[in-house]
């Protein structure tokens, strides 16, 4: 453990030696890109372990619209979840300490100020795979992953949150350095990053995870020496309300979210690889499945982009979800009819539903009108 300490400790000395120029920031509404090397990202996120960007631990500071960085909240406590977190990030130290890593990773805000009129679409539904087993950083090899984040990119990762960002972000821990320059999502934007190694194993997932050792990234470099690893950071909206997300504007909200993280502006269609998600804003965020699953259908329809859906163990939803997009493909149904039947749900009958959920279920609905 010393050694590790004074190897990380090393690291965080390095940094005026590699980082010789302040670092850009993302801002709100701006698209830009950042090319950082890893052995940047490692110095920077060594100072983060020791809490050294002073201007970072009050949210009343001119960066109170940027995620924390310090790691000090994960010294509070002695929680096991704390203890797993520590260890997945104590290794990644012990491991770019052993071997100075020799790629470089990309952080691209895309903001789109040009967004779908999603009742007018003309466009068909894409392939759909779905999968009960599995996980998108196991078996989205080659895809476009999916975080479920937090506008505040990377949510609980430096505190108690341990879901699927926080996960991500544990296992592959250059996506934390993002904290240190990226603004809060708005939702007309989204974090692509490229390159980001997984440097461990888990076992679990929120109160059950578990650090479980050492994972060699084996995915190829590009001509840039980025590992081909695209993951993308999309925030859905947190209902408290089951029935609020079945209004217009939340969906559309969603479905503009989703469209930014997929898109992908000047690039061939066809040289796009499949969208590899899940079940994105249905559990802290409180969303339900079977509409998110058509509002991703409906943004990788009109991004041109097949969708890998993985339903995480729920073998009724992977019943449901398949069922309906073969009604949908079946009928030749378009983005925008499919988007008007969404609105017909609302109002005939989120509206009449007084509590609780509706007693005809949206699938249900649109099986009928089909
Ligand atoms: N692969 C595929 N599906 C997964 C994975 C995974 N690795 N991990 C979890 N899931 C499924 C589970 O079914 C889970 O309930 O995705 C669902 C939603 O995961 P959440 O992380 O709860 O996502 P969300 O509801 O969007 O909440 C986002 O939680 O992690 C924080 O910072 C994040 O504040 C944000 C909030």
């Amino acid at each position: 453990m010393f050694v590790l300490r004074f190897c990380t400790f090393y690291l965080n000395l390095c940094i005026s030696a590699l980082c010789v120029q302040p670092i850009p920031l993302l801002r709100t509404q701006r698209c830009r890109s950042l090319t950082l090397s890893q052995e940047q990202v490692s110095c920077l996120l060594a100072n983060a372990f020791f809490c050294t960007f002073p201007r970072r631990n009050s949210r009343r500071m001119e960066f109170s619209n940027y995620p924390d960085i310090n790691f000090s909240r994960l010294f509070e406590g002695s929680s096991q979840s704390k203890q797993e977190k520590l260890k997945t990030l104590l290794w990644y130290f012990r491991r770019v300490t052993q071997q100075r890593p020799a790629g470089l990773l990309t952080y691209t805000r895309q903001c789109l100020q040009r967004l779908p009129s999603w009742s007018s679409s003309e466009k068909q539904f894409s392939k759909l795979r779905i999968s009960c087993d599995g996980s998108i950083e196991d078996q989205g090899y080659g895809m476009l992953q999916v975080d479920f984040a937090n506008r505040f990119v990377g949510g609980g990762v430096t505190g108690s949150g341990l879901v699927q960002e926080e996960i991500r972000f544990l296992i592959n821990p250059e996506l934390i350095a993002a904290r240190l320059f990226t603004e809060a999502l708005d939702d007309n934007e989204c974090l692509i990053i490229t390159g980001a190694e997984q440097f461990s194993r888990y076992s679990g997932y929120s109160d059950t995870y578990r650090w479980d050792g050492n994972h060699d990234d084996q995915t190829p470099r590009d001509e840039w020496k980025r590992r081909c690893t695209e993951i993308v950071a999309i925030d859905a909206l947190h209902y408290r309300n089951f029935l609020e997300q079945f209004h217009a504007e939340h969906m559309s909200r969603e479905l503009n979210k989703a469209f930014c993280g997929f898109v992908r502006p000047g690039v061939q269609t066809e040289n796009l690889s499949a969208v590899a998600t899940g079940n994105w804003g249905c559990g802290a965020f409180g969303g339900d499945t079977r509409l998110k699953a058509v509002l991703q259908m409906m943004a990788a329809a009109e991004a041109e982009r097949d969708l890998m859906y993985f339903t995480f163990g729920d073998a009724d939803l992977l019943r449901d979800v398949h069922h309906i997009h073969t009604l949908i493909t079946d009928a030749y149904a378009t983005v925008g009819s499919v988007f008007s039947l969404l609105l017909q749900y609302y109002e005939c009958v989120c509206k009449k539903t007084t509590r609780g959920k509706p007693q005809e279920t949206l699938y249900c609905f649109l099986s009928e009108r089909l």
